[in-house]
């Protein structure tokens, strides 16, 4: 069955039959990674332009890897070493960037809204690697990915997102992930960073860590995203680490299988303990790994490939 999207911008946009379908391709697409040579020709001949506003490892070096293993040529090019810095707009730079007839565009943006902006004035599919607080589909996805192989499915499960809500795309795209998959999701942070409204997209809201990580199945700790935050929303991080940071004595508190995860980058000994970000329960790797499966799942339906790849 083929995707018949030309963009992925959002989870919302995407109905749990297509994110059924985006899993289980990256089922498939996994395990090529693991052949000694790691490389399909199904993009062969197509072009993937990975363009990087913001600064990026995991998103922008597995779109790359993805492309490759695929077969397609990549190409990259970050906001500061591009003409923007020398007062080209976003729209021409895609324009003169569609000139040379790539086939996708992946996208991250400082602004909300950039990648739809896109989407919507250039022929090359467009797929959002992260646009402000609005969204972060292919992380969404690569997280719902890594709590399906772990437990079979999301249904039923109690999912805590803990940490800097208010500035976070991740915690948006995995709240209407996780709840549309019918798993409850809880957020939990400070009051002052819990924007209003946050509830609409499913979850449940507290400012209590110990009852959002109570019984969870899951805990996915985020980090304090300074780089968004007009003024600094804590008093301290010691502080903050005290009150809302996961270690080992609040791990207890979950399901004794309870999976940890992070997207990533983490910042050490202030939302995670070291000993729990490399603890037995921890899965934050795992997410890094299924973050290539998605992202060549996603490169190849965008493309017009259909479910069970044909990978040989
Ligand atoms: N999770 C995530 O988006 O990581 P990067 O910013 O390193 O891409």
């Amino acid at each position: 069955m083929p995707l018949n999207k030309k963009d992925i911008l959002d989870i919302a946009s995407l109905s749990v039959e297509e994110i059924q379908l985006i899993l289980d391709t990256a089922d498939s697409m996994r395990e090529i990674s693991e052949r000694p040579i790691k490389k399909v020709p199904v993009l062969r001949g197509k072009t993937v332009v990975l363009f990087f506003y913001e600064p990026s490892t995991r998103t922008r070096l597995s779109f790359d890897l993805a492309a490759k293993r695929l077969s397609a040529d990549s190409l990259a090019i970050s906001g500061d070493m591009s003409s923007l810095v020398k007062g080209e707009t976003l729209l021409d730079t895609a324009r003169n960037i569609e000139a040379m007839r790539p086939d996708v565009v992946v996208l991250r943006h400082a602004f909300s809204g950039a990648p739809h902006f896109l989407a919507a004035r250039l022929k090359a599919s467009v797929i959002n690697a992260g646009d402000g607080t609005h969204a972060h589909p292919s992380q969404a996805l690569l997280d719902m990915l890594t709590v399906r192989q772990h437990r079979g499915s999301l249904a039923g499960l109690k999912i805590a997102i803990v940490g800097d809500i208010a500035h976070s795309r991740v915690a948006r795209s995995n709240c209407e992930g996780f709840s549309k998959m019918g798993a409850q999701v809880v957020l939990a942070g400070p009051p002052t960073m819990m924007p209003k409204g946050i509830e609409n997209l499913g979850a449940r809201v507290t400012a209590d860590i110990e009852a959002a990580v109570a019984d969870a199945d899951v805990i996915m700790m985020l980090r304090i995203q300074k780089e968004r935050q007009k003024r600094f929303m804590i008093s301290t991080e010691r502080e903050y680490a005290r009150h809302f940071g996961l270690n080992s004595q609040r791990v207890s508190l979950a399901k004794k299988d309870v999976l940890i995860m992070h997207p990533g980058p983490l910042n050490r000994g202030v939302e995670i303990a070291p000993e729990v970000a490399d603890g037995p329960h921890s899965i934050i790797l795992d997410q890094v790994t299924n973050g290539l499966a998605v992202r060549m799942a996603l490169l190849y339906l965008v493309l017009g490939g259909g479910r069970n790849a044909d990978t040989d």
